[in-house]
C-alpha cells in the first residue's frame, strides 16, 4: 500500500490553502496593526442588522436620545459647532434581543484583539448614534487629553443603500498622514486605535450606528 509522504506536492498544497485561509482571517487585525484602524465588511448577517435598525427605531419612539457632548467631567458641553449626533447607551445587563446578539459578536473581536495584541481589553461600553440630516463630528480623538481607557474605537452602522452623494462618511487619519474614508454603509464594522484623529463629515441623509469602545481597566 502507498502512503502519501508529508513532503508530497498534496500536502503541500493543503499548507498553501490553510495558509492563505487563516491570513485573510486575521487580514482585520493586520491591518489594525499596520494602519491602525480596520474596516469589517457585513460584519453581521442582514437579518441581525435590520434587527437592531429596528430595535432602535422602536426605542426612539419610546425614550429621547440625548444631545451628545464633548470633553469630560467638568468640562463636559454639548457644542452643536463640534458635534451634532444624539445618543443613547445601551446596558448589557438590559438591552434588546438583537443588541444582546450585537454585544456577544463583539466579544469575539475583543478576544481577538487580547490574544493578538495583548491589550488588556476588560471591557466594552457602547450607545446608539444618530446623527439628523446636515450634521457632522469635527475631528477630535476618542482617547480623552488628561488620560483614558479607550483604546479601541468601533462604530457599526445601520444605514441600508448608502449612496456617496450623502455624504456622512468617517474620516480617519492615519499617523503616516494619509486619511482615508469609511461608508457608513448597513452592516460595515470600523475598528481603529482610538487616539487616531477621526471625523464624521456632514451627513445629508440621517445616519444611524452603535458607537463603542474596548477599554482597559486602567487609565492610560
Ligand atoms: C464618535 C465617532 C464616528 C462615526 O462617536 O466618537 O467618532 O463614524 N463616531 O460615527
Ligand atoms: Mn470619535
Amino acid at each position: 500500500m502507498s502512503k502519501v509522504s508529508l513532503a508530497s506536492p498534496i500536502w503541500l498544497i493543503i499548507e498553501i490553502v490553510f495558509v492563505i485561509y487563516f491570513s485573510s482571517m486575521n487580514e482585520w487585525l493586520d491591518d489594525l496593526e499596520t494602519k491602525g484602524w480596520t474596516e469589517l465588511k457585513n460584519f453581521l448577517s442582514i437579518e441581525i442588522s435590520r434587527g437592531l435598525l429596528e430595535e432602535m427605531a422602536q426605542l426612539q419612539s419610546r425614550v429621547d436620545f440625548q444631545q451628545a457632548s464633548i470633553g469630560k467631567d467638568d468640562n463636559k458641553q454639548v457644542n452643536l459647532t463640534q458635534r451634532g449626533d444624539f445618543i443613547y447607551w445601551i446596558d448589557p445587563k438590559n438591552c434588546l434581543p438583537y443588541a444582546s446578539e450585537y454585544l456577544k459578536n463583539l466579544e469575539q473581536i475583543i478576544s481577538g484583539l487580547n490574544r493578538h495584541f495583548y491589550l488588556g481589553i476588560r471591557d466594552y461600553e457602547c450607545h446608539y448614534a444618530h446623527y439628523p440630516v446636515g450634521s457632522f463630528y469635527k475631528r477630535h480623538t476618542d482617547r480623552h487629553a488628561k488620560g483614558s481607557a479607550r483604546r479601541v474605537s468601533s462604530v457599526f452602522y445601520l444605514n441600508p443603500n448608502w449612496k456617496e452623494s450623502e455624504g456622512g462618511e468617517l474620516v480617519i487619519y492615519e499617523a503616516s498622514g494619509k486619511s482615508s474614508l469609511i461608508k457608513p454603509e448597513m452592516g460595515t464594522l470600523a475598528l481603529f486605535l482610538s487616539e487616531l484623529e477621526h471625523e464624521v463629515l456632514p451627513t445629508l441623509r440621517e445616519r444611524k450606528s452603535i458607537t463603542g469602545w474596548m477599554l482597559t481597566e486602567t487609565i492610560l
